[in-house]
């Protein structure tokens, strides 16, 4: 069989190790071809392919990234997108796709599977850990521990400077970063937007802190937002596509904490570090089982399905499973965030 194979969304830690296992199971003990396509769905309407073999994978498995580019590209909404992808399907000879991408990328995947009835695998990756139908997406044990580690390092330099350190982790509709690493680095305070926060009560539990402690660390995703009639209503500002421009609801949080507890308070937004560098061992396993899931399942004939971590096992999922809907933080989580 030739199977195509792409990276798609934003990139994270452990792709590369989807890759690898695609590449290396499906040549060796599959005897397959796999075509690797350049920047995603768009290089799937460019036809902007190139072969993958054993040697070209090599040592990649420790590398952030992806070794095939990526694009936030969706061919369902590019004007003749899914010819383009029906065209090089036909051109390149494909038996099928397998497609690596987080809640918008494998959305697309679905759509291309029903609408051209192609075969087409995902594998979920997101550090954002939203998709729907599995345990765990590629890329967020190693945003958590790189976020956990930024907050153990804010802790010293809080309590040097008598502070209120405000940190901004990514997740723009949910807030597992903030929430899980905001629990692991003992943030006193945790913002996420499952839960819309009252700036007075905020205000009020780090002063009665301060009573017995001279520093707060707040943890707040970048999708946090203020609770409907409560005082303070500053919110993130959005960009062109609507999603909340990184930065700026950490900025809000901090001026509104100084404001209303007069302590010094300072703001650091972690951005793309908790996307970079070197995959966790649980990432590095994680992409590896479900590059193998991937290629054995489409060469077994499955397809509209994507892998999916479920306790101990890694499983193919229906795409509807996760097609237009988001993983929230569960309440068992938030509680946990709320009462340390
Ligand atoms: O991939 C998920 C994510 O990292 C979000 O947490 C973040 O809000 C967003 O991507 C940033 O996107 P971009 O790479 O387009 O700036």
């Amino acid at each position: 069989m030739r199977i195509g194979l792409l990276t798609g969304g934003g990139d994270c830690p452990g792709l590369n190790a989807a890759i690898r296992a695609v590449v290396k199971r499906g040549t060796s003990e599959l005897g397959c071809s796999i075509v690797g396509f350049n920047n995603g769905w768009q290089g799937v309407i460019d036809g902007d392919a190139k072969p993958l073999t054993r040697d070209d994978v090599s040592g990649i498995l420790v590398h952030g990234g992806t070794m095939l580019g990526t694009a936030r590209c969706h061919p369902h909404k590019v004007e003749g997108g899914m010819e383009a992808v029906k065209d090089t399907f036909e051109n390149e000879k494909l038996d099928g796709f397998i497609c690596i991408g987080g809640d918008g990328t494998l959305k697309a995947a679905g759509k291309v599977s029903q609408a051209l009835g192609v075969p087409v695998i995902g594998i979920p990756k997101t550090i954002d850990n939203d998709v729907v139908g599995t345990d765990a997406a590629i890329g967020f044990d190693t945003a958590v521990s790189v976020a956990t580690e930024a907050i153990d390092r804010l802790h010293s330099t809080a309590e040097s400077h008598n502070r209120v350190m405000v940190v901004e982790l990514m997740g723009r509709h949910s807030g597992w970063i903030a929430v899980t690493a905001g629990i692991a680095g003992g943030a006193d305070i945790i913002l996420a937007p499952e839960e819309p926060f009252d700036i007075d009560v905020i205000a009020k539990r780090i002063k009665h802190r301060h009573r017995y402690k001279n520093f707060s660390i707040v943890a707040v995703a970048e999708g946090a937002v203020p609770a409907e009639g409560s005082r303070w209503e500053g919110k993130a500002t959005l960009d062109a596509k609507g999603n909340p421009i990184a930065g700026s609801i950490g900025h809000e949080v901090t001026k509104a904490i100084e404001a209303a507890t007069g302590f010094s308070t300072r703001l650091t937004v972690l951005g793309y570090v908790q996307r970079g560098g070197v995959p966790t061992a649980a990432d590095r396993l994680l992409g590896t089982r479900m590059g193998v899931a991937a290629i054995d399942g489409i060469v077994a004939g499955e397809t509209h399905k994507f892998t999916a971590q479920q306790g101990e096992k890694v499983v193919l999922e229906p795409f509807e499973t996760m097609m237009g809907k988001t993983k929230w933080v569960p309440e068992e989580l938030l509680a946990a965030a709320r009462g340390l």
